[in-house]
């Protein structure tokens, strides 16, 4: 029987991932990449202190997974993958506002991650949740000879912060 779903009854919840989500997350990772990550690759990189897994539940189901790093003033994100029978209907956007309430001044002000050349498709999601390509790594993606362009996020400076039409105002320039 097939059961149709109102948006308003599916419910999308970002929470930790624990060992017995591994299996979705493969499956949704074998689905997602050429060169997926096994088992032991998940574990290997989970077992930094510094890493993080979180899953999308969608009323109950394992719809996407993220794993990130948390590095000196940013954090990068390793992976991030939505299973395709839920894609585009907000789930990255989900796990990537997640990831943007965890950034403050004070201690990790950006997101950053890598993506190949070739996916277009990731490429212009991160642009849509505001990431900017800043940088192409020739070869990063050895394996397979393709090259990484490195996006990145960042918390709005001061200057953008200026409040509408008020110039930013240079504190330094008096002094030079
Ligand atoms: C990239 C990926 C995570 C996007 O997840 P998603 O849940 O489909 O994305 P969302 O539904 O939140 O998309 C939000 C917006 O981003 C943009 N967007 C997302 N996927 C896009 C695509 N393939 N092409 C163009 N724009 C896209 C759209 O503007 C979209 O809004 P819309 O659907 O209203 O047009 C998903 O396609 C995926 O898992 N890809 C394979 C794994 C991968 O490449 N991961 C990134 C590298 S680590």
């Amino acid at each position: 029987m097939l059961i149709m779903e109102t948006a308003s009854e599916v419910k999308l919840h970002v929470r930790w991932m624990i060992k017995a989500d591994l299996a979705s997350v493969l499956g949704i990772e074998s689905k997602s990449f050429d060169r997926p990550w096994c088992e032991e690759d998940f574990c290997d990189r989970l077992r930094f202190r510094n890493a993080i897994g979180m899953v999308v539940d969608r009323n109950g189901t394992v719809c996407g997974y993220m794993i990130y790093m948390l590095d000196r003033g940013k954090i990068v994100v390793e992976k991030l993958a939505v299973h395709p029978d839920f894609r585009r209907q907000n789930v990255g956007k989900k796990m990537v506002d997640k990831l943007k309430s965890k950034l403050n001044e004070n201690r990790r002000r950006k997101l950053e991650l890598l993506v190949r050349e070739t996916s277009v498709g990731a490429q212009l999601f991160f642009k849509e949740m505001g990431f900017r390509a800043i940088e192409v790594i020739r070869g990063h993606f050895e394996d397979e000879g393709v090259d990484a362009y490195l996006m990145c996020h960042e918390l709005a400076d001061t200057f953008s912060a200026a409040p509408d039409g008020e110039m930013p105002r240079n504190r330094i320039r008096i002094y030079l």
